[in-house]
């Protein structure tokens, strides 16, 4: 039987179980998380297990990305089989730190991230939302100080902004973005999934058949403005509220009207029932 993952949840136990793990010269490879662990999670796990010796994942519902009217006492919580599954990969440490370790008493410093962060995609319906992750981002950057970071292309805007803070702060860690891991019928795979009822889980791979059909027609030569259009009606139509179905350069996230803009990314996000779901796509 695998080993159990150790769990450190101060930031004390932290830095000594970190020097442990460097003995030898061993790099440390960080997967942050909120827990509530899917295969898109492990995949993250397994690219970093490609990249670094050691495997640190942290699981930390982050109470400042949430907006009071969103989801943050009804995220779902699952430690002991995330702990499990982490055990089974052969983890190295779990970083699991409570409200209070993170945020003491007194907390007072944000980060508040711009470029990316304001492309006017998740930031315009989420406004609080990147200055969150940015600054419990660059708490786990410093708390664990890997050499590694994986993050999710599923959450594409917080790839770029993360990318973009430790670039901007000389943080000395690689950040390193990870394909979309999706279930059979293309859907994203989501902690979020979990809400959806039998009836909304069949038509939320709408989404992805949308981004890909999309991306099809735009690479073949259609007006970029028009094939959004479409887009647009059609997940409308299967029943969703659309936030955004965008194209944007990949790497800035700025507005693009052309495929000869540069490489392009295309990003939606749309709520079905109370539930919010975002993809995108390559161009
Ligand atoms: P969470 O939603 O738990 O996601 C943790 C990481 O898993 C993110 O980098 C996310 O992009 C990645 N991920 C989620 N679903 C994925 C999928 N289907 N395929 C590939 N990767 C996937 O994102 C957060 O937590 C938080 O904002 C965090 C960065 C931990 C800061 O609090």
């Amino acid at each position: 039987m695998a080993r159990r993952t150790p769990v450190v949840r101060t930031v004390l136990a932290l830095r000594q179980a970190i020097a442990a793990l460097r003995r030898g010269g061993n790099k440390i490879a960080l997967v942050p998380t909120m827990g509530a662990l899917h295969d898109g999670h492990l995949s993250l796990v397994r690219e970093a297990e490609k990249r670094a010796k050691r495997v640190v994942v942290s699981i930390f519902v982050n109470p400042t990305q949430f907006a009071p009217t969103e989801d943050f006492s009804s995220y779902p919580r699952t430690f002991r089989s995330d702990l499990a599954a982490l055990s089974a990969l052969g983890t190295d440490l779990v970083w699991a730190p409570t409200a209070a370790v993170m945020y003491p008493d007194g907390f007072s410093t944000t980060i508040a991230p711009a470029g990316p962060a304001a492309a006017g995609l998740e930031d315009k319906f989420r406004p609080h939302f990147f200055g969150g992750v940015a600054t419990v981002v660059a708490k786990l950057f410093t708390q664990v100080q890997p050499d590694f970071a994986m993050f999710g292309e599923k959450d594409y805007q917080q790839l770029k902004v993360v990318s973009q803070m430790a670039r901007d702060l000389d943080l000395p860690v690689k950040v390193v973005g990870v394909p979309t891991v999706r279930e059979k019928d293309g859907l994203a795979m989501s902690s979020r999934n979990a809400y959806l009822s039998a009836e909304q889980r069949a038509v939320a791979p709408t989404l992805h058949r949308v981004l890909k059909s999309s991306a099809k027609r735009i690479k073949s030569g259609e007006p970029i403005g028009v094939v959004l259009e479409a887009g647009r009606a059609a997940v409308a139509q299967a029943g969703f509220a659309l936030d955004y179905l965008e194209a944007r350069h990949a790497e800035s996230l700025a507005p693009v009207t052309s495929i000869r803009d540069g490489r392009l990314r295309l990003l939606i996000a749309a709520k079905i029932g109370t539930t919010r779901l975002i993809d995108n796509i390559g161009v």
